[in-house]
């Protein structure tokens, strides 16, 4: 086994200050949680699980769906109460809201909920330490959402001490393509490609603190175009291909894609990068090409067919994930069967399934033919049922196999790891912490809809 440095603890002195930061969303908030904890890290802040000791609650909130949004003021509702309760033993709570809904709502946040004392869009949270030392300095509620030019990546402190051997790096943000439904092109702003150079550099910093897998991040991945050497754009599969050559990373993946920035040279990737791991998730919202014009979503049904046949061409075993939407406005129940037969056809290793949610400000929002909560929910329940028995028989496909697992964490038993095959299935096998940060041959005894279990290959 290879020595390189383990996860590490921070054990916190006595007169540090806290931070609670709880996360909705997507991945790229897990990422922008981590880097405001480094930023605050640097201003003495320990992270802490238990919010009433909290001198800082931050939440980092999702507005694509309205239960997400709405769950935020449930939060500020119990945040308000805790942060009078500390109050009276003469301890200061600062309550910030960042993320999404920070972003679509800004000053209505302090309007709704006036506990809160700092809100800041996805943009502005490298500037966290200087907004809390005018918070300090006795200013009121402050509100940040503009879209600076000058780029947070750059003002954030270097990585710190990994938590996992599996770590988000967001390469691009934003997205162009203002689906009909959807608000992050609102909430995340146009398209931002990260330059090659800084995401060379940090996934060296993260491979140093013990990381072994990067899972590239971009609401739109694949239209990465960061500028590269001498000033070239460089597109997903260039960048794929850069970080493929830094030592000691040993897996790579990137979400999320969207099907018509599917290049021939990030599907050639797949073919040609040992590194680049056999996984692709390619939303396709709705198997109607009815619904998929009104979504805005520029591609046909066949469309996405043909392009997952040239990726299984070179990639035969890729494991396909998706995203679908059920319940769109004007969406029929022929519309509804289109989408469960594209599903039956493509045969996805895993899928997120949503009903639709009206979001302010979008158009799909004032479409006529808006569906009833009852036939959305229905169709739900259907979809996720066919949907539960293809990761199923993915999953059963793979026993017997043996396959290469890194390791991440502890499991819920004791002696036992849980980890990653390279389709993503999360795998359950006895082994001792030492296996951490490891990747060892798992050969798999058994298999659900959710997980894999098997045994470390010599080991019996
Ligand atoms: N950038 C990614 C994902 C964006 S949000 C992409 O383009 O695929 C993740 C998923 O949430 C979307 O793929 C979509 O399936 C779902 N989603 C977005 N807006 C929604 C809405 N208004 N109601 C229900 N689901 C939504
Ligand atoms: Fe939203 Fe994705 Fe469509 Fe962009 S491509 S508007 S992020 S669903
Ligand atoms: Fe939610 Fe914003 Fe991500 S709306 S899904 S947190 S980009």
């Amino acid at each position: 086994m290879t020595a390189h440095p383990r996860p590490s603890d921070v054990e916190p002195a006595p007169e540090t200050k806290r931070v609670f930061i709880k996360t909705f969303g997507c991945q790229m908030n897990v990422y922008d949680s981590e880097r405001m904890s480094e930023a605050l890290a640097a201003e003495g802040y320990v992270e802490t699980a238990d919010v009433a000791e909290a001198d800082l609650a931050i939440l980092n909130t999702c507005h694509i769906r309205e239960k997400a949004a709405e769950k935020v003021y449930s939060d500020l509702g119990r945040l308000r109460d805790l942060k009078s309760l500390r109050a009276k033993s003469g301890k200061e709570t600062f309550i910030t809201v960042a993320g999404c809904v920070a972003q679509a709502e800004g000053d209505e946040i302090v309007r709704r909920a006036p506990a809160v004392d700092l809100v800041l869009g996805p943009q502005n949270y490298h500037r966290l330490p200087e907004f809390l030392s005018r918070l300090r300095g006795g200013e009121a509620a402050l509100v940040e959402t503009a879209f600076p030019d000058e780029d947070k990546f750059k003002a954030l402190p270097a990585r710190s001490p990994a938590k996992s051997a599996s770590a988000f790096l967001t390469v691009q943000e934003g997205c162009d393509k203002f689906c009909t439904f959807c608000v992050v092109p609102y909430t995340r702003g146009m398209e931002f490609s990260r330059p090659v150079a800084a995401l060379v550099e940090e996934a060296r910093a993260l491979v140093a603190r013990g990381v072994r897998e990067v899972t590239l991040l971009g609401q739109n991945v694949n239209g990465y175009h960061g500028e590269g050497a001498e000033g070239h754009a460089t597109t997903l599969a260039g960048l794929i291909r850069q970080l493929a050559s830094v030592d000691g990373l040993q897996r790579i993946r990137y979400t999320t894609s969207h099907p018509r920035d599917m290049t021939d040279d990030l599907i050639a990737a797949h073919a040609e990068e040992e590194k680049l791991m056999p996984y692709l998730h390619l939303p396709f919202q709705s198997g109607s090409d009815r619904v998929l014009a009104a979504m805005n979503r520029k591609h046909t049904a066949d469309d996405y067919l043909r392009l997952i046949e040239r990726v299984r061409a070179v990639r035969p075993d890729i494991a396909m994930s998706t995203d679908i939407i059920v319940g769109f406005p004007g969406e029929t129940d022929a519309d509804f069967e289109a989408t469960v037969d594209l599903v039956k056809t493509v045969g996805f290793a895993y899928a997120y399934s949503f009903k639709y949610s009206a979001r302010p400000g979008t158009p799909a929002s004032s479409m006529d033919g808006q569906v009833s909560e009852a036939v959305k929910r229905e169709r739900l329940e259907r979809l996720q049922a066919v949907l539960e028995d293809g990761h199923r028989q993915f999953n059963v496909a793979t026993v017997g196999k043996t396959m290469p697992v890194l390791f991440e964490k502890a499991g819920r038993q004791d002696g036992q790891l849980v980890g990653r095959s390279p389709y993503l299935q999360l795998v359950q096998a006895d082994a001792g912490p030492e296996f951490i940060g490891e990747i060892v041959d798992v050969e798999v005894r058994a298999a659900g809809a959710n997980s894999l279990s098997g045994v470390i290959r010599g080991s019996m």
